[in-house]
């Protein structure tokens, strides 16, 4: 017997070691150790042994029994330990790998367009003002002195929504409502500007949108002149396009204003030689403006004796397509990131 333990620690021993899995220690474990194992069935045959032999036998099983019990425990904390190590390795982080930069998204042309003109204005003393996209026929055309037969109240260029309502055409109305604010609050003068957007039956083309967006500015006060109309405007535009650039006021004809001038400046990219930008030109027109009609005043409840001022209306993708020299409007709605990040 004590031969046939002997020999059972040897082939434990070995098979321990080859084994690989810890399914496989477990299954030697039963297999060795098991009330079914080979190491009980050695001893079921200790009746046999006489007196004396018994105890040496008993503590020799004993012995190997430990033996294997430590062997397979060393063995499974073995194969545990080794996983885990495969495990790290294999998930192991390059820290010099370059990171994936996350895609963070930019200003917008037109906002930007906005802020840029809105800060040249804020820093000559005006404030923003601004009125809802939903306006009435009233403060859109006819408290703007539009004549009924104007082209602009056409169905075929507006977008009415009753007779009486529409989606604004224009920023302008945005003058009514707060010239007739400040008559109620008694808080004229009032210098302020208004971006917003507005909207026109057109057919979308390289120049045309539905949706575009304007800033309108609007000075009030006692003794406004046109000598601070033009100062202003000056300023505004060499602020926008450089010190340089020369300013042409050329007559025009608006409802609400008079007199009234389309604006053209000194064209930024060839300075008046004349260049594709200005279209040989050497100006470029970029706004209209003018002194505020009389009637525009009386319709807000503001004596055009006492009081006088100016405003002026531009478009914003205008002037960003100018300043950016992009040729198509849509490009500015249609929202392609790789168009967007050039600005
Ligand atoms: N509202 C005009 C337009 O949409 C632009 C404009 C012209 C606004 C002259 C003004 C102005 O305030 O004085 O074409």
């Amino acid at each position: 017997m004590q031969e046939k333990l002997k020999e059972l620690r040897k082939i434990a021993e070995e098979k321990i070691l080859a084994a690989t899995s810890p399914e496989e220690v477990e299954k030697l474990r039963v297999d060795l150790l098991g009330k079914k194992g080979e190491l009980t069935k050695i001893l079921k045959e200790m009746g046999k042994l006489s007196a004396e032999e018994r105890p040496i036998i008993g503590k020799l099983g004993n012995e190997v029994r430990e033996i294997i019990t430590n062997n397979i425990k060393e063995k499974k904390e073995m194969i545990s330990r080794a996983i885990l190590e495969q495990k790290i390795e294999s998930e192991t982080i390059d820290v010099t790998m370059p990171g994936k930069v996350p895609q963070i998204g930019k200003q917008h042309i037109i906002s930007k367009m906005i802020d840029e003109v809105t800060e040249i204005f804020m820093g000559m003393g005006f404030s923003i003002a601004e009125g809802p996209e939903i306006e009435t026929v009233r403060n859109n055309f006819d408290a703007l002195n539009a004549p009924k037969d104007h082209p602009s109240r056409d169905m075929t260029d507006t977008f009415y929504i009753t007779e009486d309502i529409l989606l604004r055409t224009q920023t302008s109305p945005v003058q009514i409502r707060t010239m007739e604010e400040a008559v109620k609050t008694n808080d004229l003068p009032l210098k302020i500007i208004v971006p917003g957007r507005c909207f026109r039956s057109d057919s979308p083309d390289a120049t045309h949108s539905p949706m575009f967006h304007q800033i309108e500015v609007l000075v009030v006060g006692k003794d406004i002149t046109f000598t601070e109309f033009k100062g202003t405007m000056e300023k505004f535009v060499q602020k926008l396009y450089g010190p340089e650039t020369k300013t042409k006021f050329r007559p025009h004809n608006f409802p609400f204003t008079e007199p009234s001038a389309e604006i053209d400046v000194s064209c930024f990219k060839c300075g008046g030689a004349g260049c594709p930008v200005c279209k040989g030109e050497g100006w470029i027109e970029i706004l209209g403006a003018g002194m505020v009609h009389p009637n525009v005043l009386r319709n807000c409840g503001i004596d055009p004796d006492v009081y006088s001022g100016f405003a002026a209306g531009m478009g914003v993708e205008r002037l960003a397509m100018l300043k950016y020299g992009i040729d198509d409007i849509r490009l500015m709605f249609e929202n392609d990131v790789r168009f967007l990040d050039q600005f």
